[in-house]
């Protein structure tokens, strides 16, 4: 199977959908009908409500991406402290001449900006989504089978040719990027679905699948990927594992380290470690493709991939609630645990100001008719149509009984479904259309969480650096996150980037974060971003012991440097 092209954007049209206020009939009024609304969708949803797109969709170029680009967005010009490694060789045509008879005459296989000029095609490859790293690669190699990914690998560790692998280059901490003149290895040939077992939900599929397609080949067997986010037009397996993404129903089918069944990876020496397990059970020795699974490139190139896909659910309900405060998100999260349990699917956390923000760049119609302090988007996922929507009538008129819920909005059709899932997952390319984000992917205890957000935006704005003129870098301090998770999204959106709002940021974060035994990556990862935080989460020992691993697998250290650890 090979991808399609994409076409629709990320962010839909939202649809009206039926929103009720507090305040307009009694509590317990509208809690009935908002439940009888709850019923009729779920009837009118008939047996399935998919909630994959018929193509796949690549991310919208942001604004940011259409501005010329000029030599101090190198990362290597903004972090003049990263040095080059001088025991890397640098590419030569004979280098080249190599990759392109390994290759193939097929010109799309290799980008070459060694020995011809090719500055345009290799400008994507350098830069990553949110336009905040920019590497010097002149060499792009994309090949189509894991003996092709060993050889060139083979060719790169003789040679002390750095690598750099890359899927969709949707990660959002620079690591899918080069940082001087590594060699870009891009994923995306790599397209093929392999296998797929009906009875046990096994598929097997190359690394540079498109998480997208993926689940809508899944789809039309009655699976699910059990794996998804607002980049899956565009990512691909191999990143997915790479970066052990988490996404918007983890709560629901838990981690990869949980799901990925098999995984086939390449080492920088060419060995191939064939690990492309379909079994769930298998204790016979270390379970060594797990350091594959969030090692982002570092120790080796995933090229296929086994994972266990659940059923996919046959009713689907989706509602947005505003609430009054974050003391509220938290007590409905505890009712629609209790309440929902095993039908819970997704719960999503979002503040005023990212909402807003959605709405000044798409111009939708929001959900509800008052803005409120917070939002929470829930979303059940179950087998039984009668069972859940009975299960979320009685959940919507509790939390509304008590006064949890000040509003809601309950999607009644797919497409309303799809419109308030895009006021969550809208908010990253939102925020990448207004200019530069620094973003901040942490995990805290759920009780303390939105403070996080609270103080940073108290101490950007007692820099002076926030506000609505020019003057001010930075837009607004926003949070959002997968709450179920207790996993916060914490976004600084900037006119430009500004090395003061870096400055005032980091490590004040890092260090609010340490002190409360949070994480400074939940989902994103190292990269770049945090490569010199990660004392703030790990200690010295757990550290050590993570560089022990890296030298084993890459003595030589040309898989994806200065990044990671
Ligand atoms: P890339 O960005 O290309 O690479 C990411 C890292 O993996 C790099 O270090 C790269 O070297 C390495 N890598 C890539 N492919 C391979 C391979 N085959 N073998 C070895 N290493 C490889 N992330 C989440 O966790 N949850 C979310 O909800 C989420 N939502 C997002 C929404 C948007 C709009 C965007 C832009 C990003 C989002 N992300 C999210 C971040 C990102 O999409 C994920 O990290 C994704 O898994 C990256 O996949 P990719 O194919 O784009 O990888
Ligand atoms: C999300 O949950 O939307 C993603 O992790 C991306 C982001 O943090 O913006
Ligand atoms: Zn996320």
């Amino acid at each position: 199977m090979t991808c399609r092209q994409p076409l629709t954007p990320v962010l839909r049209q939202l649809t009206r959908t039926t929103s009720f206020e507090l305040g307009r009939q009694s509590s317990r009024s509208q809690a009935s009908s908002l439940a009888r609304t709850a019923a009729k969708a779920s009837a009118a949803s008939g047996s399935r409500r998919c909630f994959s797109s018929s193509q796949p969709r690549p991310l919208k170029a942001t604004a940011s991406v259409r501005q010329a680009q000029s030599k101090d967005d190198f990362t290597s010009t903004k972090y003049p402290e990263i040095k080059r490694d001088e025991r890397f060789a640098s590419l030569t045509p004979d280098h080249v001449a190599y990759f392109r008879r390994l290759l193939g005459g097929n010109g799309s296989a290799l980008i070459d900006g060694v020995t011809g000029e090719a500055a345009d095609d290799l400008a994507p490859f350098n830069s990553d989504w949110m336009r905040k790293y920019r590497g010097h690669c002149q060499l792009v190699l994309k090949p189509s089978s894991t003996e092709e990914v060993s050889k060139i690998l083979k060719y790169c560790n003789d040679n002390l040719l750095a690598v750099v692998p890359q899927g969709g280059n949707t990660g959002l901490v620079g690591g899918s990027v080069p940082v001087f003149d590594e060699i870009v290895l891009s994923l995306g040939r790599m397209n093929q679905i392999l296998e797929f077992d009906e009875v046990s939900g096994t598929l097997v599929a190359g690394a540079g699948v498109i998480l997208e397609v993926a689940d809508q080949y899944l789809a039309e067997r009655g699976y699910i990927f059990p794996l998804d986010l607002g980049a899956k037009g565009s990512c691909q397996l191999g990143g997915n594992l790479a970066t052990n993404a988490g996404g918007l129903r983890l709560l629901r089918y838990g981690s990869l380290h949980g799901t990925v069944l098999g995984v086939e990876a390449v080492l920088p020496d060419g060995t191939v470690v064939d690990d492309l397990s379909r079994l769930r059970k298998n204790n016979t020795g270390y379970d060594l493709k797990q350091l594959f699974i969030g090692a982002e490139g570092t120790i080796g190139v995933i090229t296929k991939v086994s994972i266990q896909c659940p059923q996919r659910p046959a009713a689907q309900n989706v509602a947005l609630f505003g609430l009054a405060s974050y003391e509220n998100c938290q007590r409905a999260f505890r009712e629609a645990k209790s309440q929902l349990s095993e039908i819970l699917s997704a719960f999503e956390l979002m503040d005023e100001g990212s909402q807003a923000l959605v709405h000044q760049v798409t111009g939708s119609k929001r959900p509800l008719e008052s803005p409120y302090p917070f939002y929470c988007l829930i979303e059940t996922s179950g087998s039984n149509v009668d069972h859940d929507s009975e299960k979320l009538q009685n959940f919507l008129e509790s939390v509304m009984e008590q006064g949890i819920v000040a509003d809601g909005t309950l999607a009644q059709d797919e497409t309303q479904l799809r419109s308030l899932w895009s006021w969550r997952e809208g908010i990253t390319e939102a925020l990448g259309h207004l200019g530069g984000v620094y973003k901040y992917d942490v995990s805290i205890p759920l009780s303390q969480m939105y403070q996080l957000v609270e103080d940073t935006r108290a101490r950007v704005a007692e820099a002076g650096l926030l506000g609505d003129g020019e003057e001010h870098p930075v837009r607004a301090v926003v949070g959002y996150g997968h709450m179920g998770d207790s996993n916060l999204h914490l976004n600084i959106s900037t006119r430009r980037f500004d090395a003061r709002v870096e400055q005032v940021l980091e490590p004040f974060i890092y260090e609010w974060i340490a002190e409360r035994q949070g994480s400074i990556s939940a989902e994103h990862g190292l990269g770049l971003a945090k490569k010199k935080y990660i004392g703030y989460s790990r200690n010295p020992t757990m550290v050590g012991l993570m560089k022990q691993i890296k030298r084993l697998y890459d003595p030589k250290g040309i898989m994806n440097p200065y990044k990671y650890i």
